[in-house]
């Protein structure tokens, strides 16, 4: 069947029309007005969508357990059918509803780490809708350490499916603006408790295969799961997409190309964007102070350290996005411990 696109009132040509009204409510990050939290939970429970913060990205949230709710996700943003969602608990029993089979080895893990930025893949209970799964017969999951996010969950009473709350294949959201920037018109609520703590997505663990495989690092490190359960290896790409259908598209990318340089004087640095500047206009976002005096050139400068990279990216990507220029040129940072999930991105929104 073909797909009918229409030009929407925003001037998006699109599959879904901007019709909702999206509704804003400002939280106190630590001590959330329940009312709010209450009204967030009715909206969740009437199977529609909220954007709400966890400590690693902005999810855009809907009932686990409705499948017209999870197909709004889907919808709302352009999300590629075979790319499943991570669900989100807030205790033990919620948990139990998502996965009935826990094995030992990632009760270790949950002990460890939850609440936490650690997505375990187990296999799938029966009461999980089934387009969270995009047709795997497992599923993600995790509990977020973040109060907005877990007193949502608890109110709501039921486990909430929450993949980034961004337009699929753009960069994740770490703030509420950036959350109406993709999908105003397409969702029915946001909750914006301010920016995000850690900024860069879970770490994705597949606990089903013969060996626990990391399908995507993130910010529980190689290191530290392996002082759980012993060495683990991020799966071969191969692998990881057998396992994790999804992994094989476009990925927090900016409308820009993006140019990766791993490592870099300034020298080298700024001879790549100068060539680039003879195109257009140029964005740069690293921790080396590249000096370019030129109206085209547009600079965002970042500690070199992977929790301040983690904080920044993707609002760096988007804000230098917003200048339309011919590529951004992102410089990398060591790619050890936490660095290794900044990588990943970095490279992914390079090779888009
Ligand atoms: O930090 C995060 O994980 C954020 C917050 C909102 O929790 N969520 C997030 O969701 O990043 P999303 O949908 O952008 O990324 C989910 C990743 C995808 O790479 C998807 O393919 C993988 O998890 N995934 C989900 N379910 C899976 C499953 N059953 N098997 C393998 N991979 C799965
Ligand atoms: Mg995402």
């Amino acid at each position: 069947m073909a797909s009918v696109v229409a030009l929407c009132l925003c001037g998006r040509l699109s599959r879904v029309c901007c019709v909702i009204r999206t509704v804003t409510l400002t939280l106190d990050p630590d001590e959330p007005d329940p009312e709010k939290i209450e009204r967030a939970a009715d909206v969740i429970r009437a199977g529609r969508l909220v954007a709400f913060p966890t400590e690693t990205v902005y999810g855009l949230g809907a009932d686990a357990l409705n499948e017209r709710a999870v197909r709004r996700i889907f919808e709302a943003k352009e999300r590629p059918a075979d790319n499943p969602l991570i669900v989100h608990v807030a205790d033990r029993k919620m948990l139990s509803r998502v996965s009935a089979n826990v094995s030992a080895e990632a009760e270790r893990l949950i002990g460890r780490f939850w609440p936490g930025p650690l997505t375990l893949v187990l296999p799938r209970g029966p009461e999980v809708a089934p387009s969270v799964s995009a047709g795997l017969a497992t599923v993600a999951v995790r509990m977020p350490r973040n109060v907005v996010a877990l007193q949502l969950l608890g109110r709501a009473d039921r486990p909430i499916a929450a993949p980034s709350a961004n337009a699929s294949g753009r960069p994740s959201p770490t703030t509420a603006r950036h959350v109406l920037e993709d999908l105003t018109g397409r969702i029915d609520l946001v909750l914006d408790a301010g920016p995000t703590s850690i900024g860069i997505e879970s770490t994705v663990l597949d606990m089903t295969g013969e060996a626990a495989a990391i399908l995507r690092p993130g910010w529980v490190t190689r290191e530290a799961l392996s002082d759980v359960i012993g060495p683990i290896n991020l799966a071969l790409s191969e692998d990881r997409l057998k396992r994790s259908p999804g992994t094989r598209h476009r990925h927090y990318s900016p409308r820009a190309r993006v140019v990766l340089v791993e490592k870099g004087s300034e020298r080298d640095i700024r001879r790549i964007c100068e060539e680039l500047l003879t195109q257009g206009p140029v964005g740069f976002v690293g921790h080396t102070a590249v000096e370019i005096q030129a109206p085209a050139f547009t600079r965002v400068l970042i500690g070199n350290d992977a929790g301040e990279y983690g904080r920044a990216i993707y609002s760096a990507l988007r804000l230098l996005d917003q200048k339309a220029p011919v590529a951004i040129v992102v410089e990398g940072v060591d790619d050890v411990g936490e660095g290794e999930a900044i990588m990943d991105r970095l490279r992914r929104a390079a090779s888009a």
